[in-house]
């Protein structure tokens, strides 16, 4: 299996993206995927970072891509505010980053990546479904967000975007992805959510005619266990993290794995062994009692390989703890554990999905390419 991780150039959306959305057929997929060219505009938004970028795809036998891209903060009043607002802000990043690129009197095309369930009937069209992850914007369930943001951009008339394409964020990965191996037929995203798309056979698909060809599946795994199939693996903890948040009950397995949890989840259980006498002598501090004060970057730099140890006395002491030699051994260790449940957890599920592919083919033994994104799978250092 190989992983491409770093840069996958039009993860973000672009025009590769605009065959990849469920309703395209592979056969027809994979004659017009790789043969687009030209400049191209990407809205990025439901990651850690709300990116604009744009995106030059040439071509000399194999296809090239180079982006330039620019992050805009999406501060708690936008991604808690309503819909009219979310799409304005969206739409004047967008003019902004035109006007800093010199390209407002530009046609140009874009390809909206919108990392949440959508149901898809078209290309251009996305009714969302529900909104997962820290975004909950009101007036935006069960509408087209592509109509929104045309409506929005429609009140900047000095540019003239055509938004073409609207796709998941493991769509754009998984197609992103086919630019180095055609032989990509799945896109994973592990990062502030967790999910995964793949390559199912139209004989598979009831909801869609025709028998020929392939189409991507956006599985939305992070939803695995809504319906209480986890019960029996999911712990005290898990469940205090979903109490806490804003869609309790929903998306309990991406709770178990994602870069928005896994912080909480460690602060959640070195509490649990403070207040038990386990750790720091029994004693507790105001951080350690506040939820989010310990974020999965910290996880991951009381991980890290041979500096680990120091950063997770520092961050203990940040917290306003007195940490001994052993506690920070023993913090250091529940970070393992969290983080390598969560790795476990991704793995059995791609498993999974690697399975059907190899049964769809009914193959025995099956060579496949999974493309894979993410900043928790980027910047986690095991
Ligand atoms: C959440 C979203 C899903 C997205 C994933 C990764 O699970 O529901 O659509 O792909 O996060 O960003």
């Amino acid at each position: 299996m190989h992983c491409i991780a770093p840069e996958c150039p039009l993860y973000g959306g672009s025009d590769s993206q605009l065959q990849s959305a469920s309703s395209v057929p592979r056969h027809q997929l994979t004659t017009t995927q790789m043969d687009e060219k030209g400049d191209f505009l990407a809205l990025d938004l439901g990651g850690s970072k709300f990116r604009v970028l744009k995106v030059k795809v040439s071509e000399d036998g194999k296809q090239h891509v180079q982006m330039e891209s620019q992050f805009y903060p999406t501060p708690k009043e936008i991604i808690h505010g309503n819909g009219t607002d979310l799409f304005k802000y969206v739409a004047e990043c967008l003019t902004d980053f035109m006007e800093t690129k010199d390209i407002k009197h530009k046609k140009l095309p874009l390809g909206f990546t919108f990392s949440f369930p959508c149901k898809q009937n078209k290309l251009e069209e996305g009714v969302l479904l529900s909104w997962t992850k820290h975004f909950k914007v009101r007036g935006v369930q069960q509408t087209d967000v592509v109509s929104s943001l045309r409506k929005a951009l429609r009140k900047h008339q000095d540019v003239d975007v055509d938004v073409l394409a609207l796709v998941n964020d493991t769509v754009g990965t998984m197609m992103t992805c086919g630019y180095d191996d055609r032989r990509c037929e799945v896109g994973v995203i592990i990062g502030t959510g967790t999910n995964a798309c793949y390559m199912e056979e139209m004989s598979n698909i009831e909801l869609v005619e025709g028998d020929e060809g392939q189409m991507c599946i956006n599985t939305e795994w992070g939803a695995f266990g809504d319906d209480g199939s986890l019960e029996s693996i999911r712990t005290d903890f898990d469940r205090e993290i979903d109490l806490g948040s804003i869609n309790p009950g929903k998306q309990l397995f991406e709770k178990m794995i994602s870069g928005l949890y896994l912080g909480e989840l460690v602060r959640l259980i070195l509490l649990k062994m403070a207040k038990e006498g386990l750790l720091f002598n029994g004693k507790l501090s105001t951080d350690l009692c506040t939820k989010g004060k310990i974020e999965t970057r910290h996880v991951a730099d009381m991980e890290k390989y041979k500096e680990g140890l120091n950063n997770t006395k520092q961050i203990l002491t940040e917290l306003g703890l007195t940490p001994s030699e052993e506690d920070c051994i023993a913090a250091q260790h529940v970070c393992t554990i969290v983080s390598f449940r969560s790795a476990n957890l991704c793995a059995s599920v791609l498993a999974a999905i690697l399975t059907r592919l190899r049964e769809n083919k009914k193959l025995i033994r099956m060579r496949t390419t999974v493309g894979m994104d993410g900043t928790l799978y980027k910047t986690h250092p095991q």
